[in-house]
């Protein structure tokens, strides 16, 4: 008998089949590139002072300023779902010109990492961000000259202090995030003068000037109270800069770097990633999860799908490391999705 045979593909008949790769879900996940584990997520968490209770976030759904007890069920909680780090912001009572709770001894940020610490030990990465508009009255990033502008220069001699301050409270990396020139070398500085040439920086190296940060600033109490931050974050329309800020903050000492926002920006995520050999982070931030949350609270996504799907473009894009909201949640899931 003769053997059958297939017939040859009709003249302008497709010999590729992109189907073929994707027929059932094993095929799928064995072609996968992009992957995702727990242990690449972070989790932001806030921590309040003088409230008795955790307070809702009305922006941001499901995210809370903690008292530092719940913080530390939350970390706890965060680190038992194989989160890969923990990223720290503070809400002092008392806020001033010069953002003095920011590297207080008993300012609310340095008491929770000393809590944090104590509880976790190295068992996960304690990561302080570092920036002064949660801890000053107008709500800047920096110290204001007289002319009310953000005085780059003087701003750094406390982000120096406030370093040495995070770190000596149990930090093993300093995130600034002010966007002020110059601020890895001084925090590295400062790190290693006061004796700790092991505490990295993670460096906001590319930040810009984003609609999407609103939720946060309701999160953190952090708006500015005049004027905006287009002085020192960067300009939506460019992406070159974005390559000379991380050149630079590298230059300077910076271990890893974090582009921020990520879901807009996945062509600098990219760019980025191509052109250095550190870690890259890329930040999920509270606009980009308030616009998930929102849509699927009218069911207008699919919650779940939309939250995956867009961590995973983040991961795909170059990111090694993604910082989310959502990223104990979605360790949780992906430890059950796994096989
Ligand atoms: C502080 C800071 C901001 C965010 C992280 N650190 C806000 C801002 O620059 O206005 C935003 C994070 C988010 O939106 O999730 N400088």
């Amino acid at each position: 008998m003769t053997p059958r045979r297939a017939a040859p593909p009709a003249p302008g008949f497709p010999a590729w089949r992109g189907r073929r790769l994707r027929g059932t879900a094993a095929l799928r996940r064995l072609v996968a590139q992009t992957s995702l584990a727990p242990s690449d997520l972070v989790l932001p968490l806030f921590v309040k002072e003088g409230i008795d209770e955790v307070c809702a976030v009305t922006s941001m759904p499901g995210i809370y300023q903690h008292t530092v007890d719940s913080l530390r069920k939350a970390a706890n909680e965060a680190v038992e779902s194989g989160v890969g780090g923990l990223l720290l912001f503070g809400i002092p009572s008392v806020k001033d010109g010069s953002g003095s709770q920011a590297d207080a001894d008993e300012g609310i940020v340095n008491r929770a990492l000393r809590a944090l610490r104590s509880d976790l030990g190295d068992s996960t990465v304690l990561i302080a961000d570092l920036c002064l508009c949660e801890y000053t009255d107008h709500g800047h990033c920096g110290l204001l000259g007289s002319d009310e502008v953000v005085d780059n220069d003087a701003t750094l001699v406390r982000y120096a202090s406030v370093a040495a301050a995070q770190s000596e409270a149990g930090a093993h990396m300093i995130a600034p995030s002010g966007m002020m020139d110059g601020q890895v070398s001084a925090i590295r500085a400062a790190l290693d003068s006061a004796d700790r040439v092991d505490v990295a920086v993670l460096a906001y190296a590319v930040k810009y000037a984003s609609a999407f940060y609103g939720p946060f600033r309701d999160a953190a109490e952090g708006a500015p109270q005049f004027g905006d931050r287009a002085g020192y974050q960067m300009d939506p329309a460019n992406s070159d800069e974005a390559l000379r800020e991380v050149a630079q903050d590298l230059a300077e000492g910076a271990d890893a770097i974090i582009v921020k926002p990520a879901l807009p920006y996945l062509d600098i995520v990219s760019r980025v990633a191509d052109a250095v050999h550190v870690p890259v982070a890329g930040y999920q931030v509270s606009g980009e999860y308030a616009m998930i949350e929102a849509a699927a609270e009218r069911g207008w996504v699919d919650r779940d799908r939309a939250i995956l799907e867009t961590v995973t473009g983040i991961r795909r894009a170059g990111a090694d490391i993604v910082i989310t909201y959502w990223a104990a949640e979605l360790a949780r899931r992906l430890a059950r999705l796994s096989p």
